[in-house]
């Protein structure tokens, strides 16, 4: 018996520190799936999507969802602040989107709740200037409950006397940690109402999303999973403790949507052209800072959800070929090539050294990464616009001599190149693995 061709089930992970493209690259995609599944995190995520002149920027919901067609998902593995949730659907309503019927949020998911959002707060002012830099979103908070099986998740959330119960029992523990801790008891008046209230907007959407995914692939529907942060902001394998709170890399997806990891057909990883962080941590090859500024500038570097200005540096091959092996990357598409069109010369990294010895391996510990001294080669740039290049040999030759370095470095191809944020100014050169899966 031959056995079945399996459905396409592609992934889309960042490749570096967040903030890559991954909304737009995902709405380019999403035209070719039938569901958009996110896997993990929460609404610290901010993804972009332009297209008519219109801009999205998507919290939580996956790109997907601006297609009118397509369906999407919230798995298990993500943490959901309902009153973000319902501002963000909103949000939507407002521009004639409607998702009713085509948006699933996992029964699974760990719910946020206004103390996260305070426990976020105090702990990283309680660090000073060893801050993380986090989003204030409450996130680490949710999944440090949800680790230490105390979690409410959105399934009690639909059981009022249940979801009471739990509140109550959480609200106790944790009045008990804020009095010791910060000689005052939280904020929770009204908390229960506004939750089941909040319920009340979100209970059609609650679905068993794991079931929903598998059954959606054994009839032949295809999935595209968005994944949301970046590798090295990863729990496991990124500049630990500056990261977040789940597995950003292509891991998630199994974990946080009931998938099994045989079932992916393929993994697309998403660069800039150069390299941003937004928040505290390691960053070996940042730019000084007038530098910094003017290709912020450029780049109109600036959070899409907090609007914090990005730090700024070249690209890193280093941080590239550590989240090719972690998430296996079949295929890497590369961003904000345009960014670069004025540039005369530009750098990249290839590797490490750290006391005068070439590093092998990617330091586990931020007090390393902070001492590494990056190798740098240098190309010309190109200094021609590129926005509105279609064909990848139109690209002026310094253009395509980078991206070629990049591929050759990384043994990997590139499966796209953008060349500004709305839709259409995308290159996608044939007879790649990616150019397969539209
Ligand atoms: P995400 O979190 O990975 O989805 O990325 P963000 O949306 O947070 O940040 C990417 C930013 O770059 C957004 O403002 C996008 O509109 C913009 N962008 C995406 N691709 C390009 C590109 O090729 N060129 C330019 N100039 N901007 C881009
Ligand atoms: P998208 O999906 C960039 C960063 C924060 C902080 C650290 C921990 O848009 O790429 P958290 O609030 O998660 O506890 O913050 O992680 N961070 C992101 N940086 N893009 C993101 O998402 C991020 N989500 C979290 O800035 O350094
Ligand atoms: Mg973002």
């Amino acid at each position: 018996m031959t056995e079945r061709a399996r459905t396409k089930a592609i992934v889309v992970v960042g490749a570096q520190w967040g903030d890559e493209g991954k909304g737009k690259v995902v709405d380019y995609l999403a035209s070719s799936f039938d569901y958009t599944a996110r896997y993990a995190g929460g609404h610290n995520a901010g993804h972009t999507v332009i297209f008519d002149g219109r801009k999205f920027v998507l919290q939580l919901i996956p790109s997907g969802i601006l297609r009118a067609d397509k369906k999407a998902v919230i798995g298990a593995g993500t943490v959901v602040d309902p009153a973000a949730l319902v501002a963000e659907l909103e949000n939507l309503k407002k521009s004639g989107i409607e998702v009713r019927g085509r948006l699933f949020l996992s029964n699974r998911a760990h719910v946020i709740f206004p103390y996260h959002r305070e426990m976020d707060k105090a702990a990283e002012s309680a660090l000073g200037e060893a801050k993380i830099g986090t989003t204030s979103r409450g996130i680490g908070p949710a999944y440090e409950d949800k680790m230490a099986r105390r979690g409410i998740r959105v399934c009690d959330l639909l059981e009022p006397e249940r979801f009471a119960e739990k509140l109550a029992r959480v609200i106790a523990e944790k009045n008990a940690i804020s009095q010791a801790t910060y000689g005052h008891p939280l904020e929770t008046a009204g908390l229960l109402e506004q939750y089941l209230e909040l319920a009340a907007h979100i209970r059609g959407l609650v679905a068993d999303t794991g079931m929903l995914l598998n059954r959606a692939l054994d009839n032949g529907e295809s999935v595209l999973f968005e994944g949301a942060q970046g590798t090295m902001l990863d729990i496991d394998h990124g500049t630990y403790p500056f990261v977040t709170s789940s597995n950003a890399t292509s891991g998630g997806v199994a974990t946080g949507l009931g998938v099994a990891p045989t079932r992916l057909t393929g993994i697309v990883g998403v660069t800039k052209a150069y390299t941003t962080r937004v928040g505290s941590g390691p960053f070996p090859t940042e730019m000084p800072d007038l530098d910094a500024q003017a290709l912020r500038e450029r780049g109109n570097e600036f959070g899409a959800v907090t609007g914090r200005p990005r730090r700024c540096g070249w690209l890193d091959l280093e941080v590239l070929r550590f989240a090719k092996m972690l998430s296996g990357i079949d295929s890497l598409v590369v961003t904000k090539l345009d960014v670069f069109d004025a540039q005369k010369e530009i750098k990249i990294c290839t590797g490490y050294r750290y006391k005068g010895k070439r590093l092998t391996e990617m330091p586990p510990d931020a007090e390393t990464l902070a001492e590494v001294e990056p190798e740098y080669h240098t190309l010309p740039g190109w200094q021609t616009p590129t926005p509105g290049i279609r064909d990848v040999k139109e690209l002026p030759l310094a253009a395509r001599e980078y991206l070629n370095f990049i591929s050759d470095q990384l043994q990997v191809e590139i499966g796209m190149i953008s060349t500004g944020p709305e839709r259409d100014a995308t290159i996608v050169p044939r007879g790649t693995k990616l150019a397969s899966w539209l």
